[in-house]
């Protein structure tokens, strides 16, 4: 149960260094990460034997080793321990991501200090992974942190899977050239340009020859992978145009399951800049990354995303003793009764989602389930825009009683209208 203690506990404001994987790291007042999510740095869901997360990783790795014998490589090296603090060097300027870009400002990011954040993706460590040098791929597989929305597919702490492949520049042709059994079957449909256009262009310093050569061998290695992972030969798969400033061109793939186009990665033809940099000049090469949480729900029958961080048995036994070649279907245990909170309040100019989002879940843990907004108006006169949320409780181990959700809701109010400089209405 909460009680003040613990309201100001986790408001308790800045310490002067906070340890992560036995390394410290200074703060300084741009530090806002909670403790709800500095808990979650040790966690390492990804490495835990018997969880799904781990299961769908090893199943993933087994198919790309497997891939790799298959295309003749050397194969990929795994990286899946790299520490979840980053410079912002390496999780944006690195990837030429702009200064003013949303993504950056601390309303999404989790910052330490000035200089260091918690990586908001795995595209974070591609410099660091090709520095080494020592294979042609690199599988990164790491928990990632974004502020965002509250919902059973949105938690601000998920888990992301980055490919990396680079050939020799001089000997493309040969080592980008795949066996015809591996070829793109009929039910892929590209909705962009095969290679590149001028709305998804490739890169000065690439032939077109060669942006076909390695943009083929992506996608083919991405078909495989889901064909391999959903184990279905006749998936169907869309690509789609797509941007990301470190790669050129980008694209999209989207897979339909059960009866919907679903979104699943982003990848290109990595920007040579980022090869040069890292003594790999005459190499050139693709990225991919994607969510495993997204995956393993659809894949696994899996209905909510706190259910990866739930400690119940009832969830874990179920995948423990699964090997990694099969696909186990979730049995859903009772669904709790949720019951539905209202919010409302005055904005001040500064106000972002994001932060309210963060301050439920602050309070109320993995027992808030969705936040919706559901009526926004400005005043006509004053012209403050007043914004009413209603807050679904549910846990998923466990019937909530009255009391405790009043409770709870009384803190989130007090905790709301003290840090994101709201006015309670009502
Ligand atoms: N890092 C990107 C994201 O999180 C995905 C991506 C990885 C795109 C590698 C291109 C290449 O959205």
């Amino acid at each position: 149960m909460l009680n003040r203690a613990t309201i100001d506990s986790v408001s308790a404001k800045n310490p002067e260094s906070l340890t992560v994987l036995d390394r410290e790291y200074p703060t300084d007042s741009w530090m806002n990460i909670p403790p709800s999510i500095l808990a979650k740095t040790v966690c390492r869901l990804h490495l835990q034997p018997g969880h799904p997360l781990n299961l769908l990783k090893a199943r993933i790795e087994d198919h790309f080793e497997k891939f790799s014998k298959d295309i003749g490589s050397k194969g990929f090296r795994v990286k899946d321990s790299l520490n979840p603090i980053v410079t912002v060097e390496q999780n944006f300027d690195d990837l030429f991501i702009s200064k003013d870009h949303p993504g950056r400002r601390p309303t999404d990011t989790y910052y330490v200090n000035e200089g260091h954040v918690l990586r908001t993706h795995t595209s974070a460590h591609q410099r660091e992974a090709l520095r080494t040098r020592d294979a042609p791929g690199y599988l990164v597989t790491a928990d990632v942190y974004r502020k965002d929305e509250i919902d059973t597919s949105h938690y601000p702490v998920f888990h992301q899977m980055e490919g990396i492949y680079t050939f020799d520049r001089a000997n493309l042709e040969t080592e980008a050239a795949l066996p015809a059994s591996l070829s793109t079957p009929a039910n892929v449909e590209v909705t962009g340009a095969k290679v590149c256009s001028e709305t998804n262009p490739g890169q000065d310093v690439h032939t077109l020859r060669e942006t076909e050569l390695v943009g083929a061998h992506l996608r083919t290695s991405l078909e495989c992978m889901v064909r391999n992972i959903f184990d279905d030969p006749n998936l169907r798969i869309r690509w789609n145009d797509d941007y990301f400033p470190f790669t050129a061109p980008s694209w999209e793939m989207e897979v339909w399951y059960q009866d919907r186009w679903m979104e699943l990665c982003g990848c290109g033809v990595m920007k040579q800049e980022i090869l040069d940099k890292t003594g790999n000049e005459s190499r050139i090469g693709w990225a991919f990354g994607f969510g495993l949480e997204r995956i393993a729900m659809v894949l696994y029958g899996i209905p909510d995303i706190r259910l990866f961080w739930s400690m119940d048995e009832r969830f874990h036994s179920q995948f423990k003793n699964a090997s990694k070649s099969s696909v186990v279907k979730f049995q859903p245990y009772s669904k709790y009764p949720s019951c539905y909170k209202d919010i409302s309040f005055w904005c001040p100019e500064s106000y972002h989602e994001n932060e309210f989002s963060e301050v439920v879940r602050e309070v109320a843990g993995d027992r808030v389930e969705t936040v919706a907004l559901i009526d926004k108006f400005t005043h006509p006169k004053t012209k403050r825009t007043s914004r009413c949320y209603r807050i679904q409780y549910r846990a998923m181990d466990r019937t909530l009683t009255n009391e405790e959700v009043d409770s709870i809701q009384e803190s989130v109010r007090q905790m709301v209208s003290d840090k994101c400089g709201v006015e309670l209405r009502g």
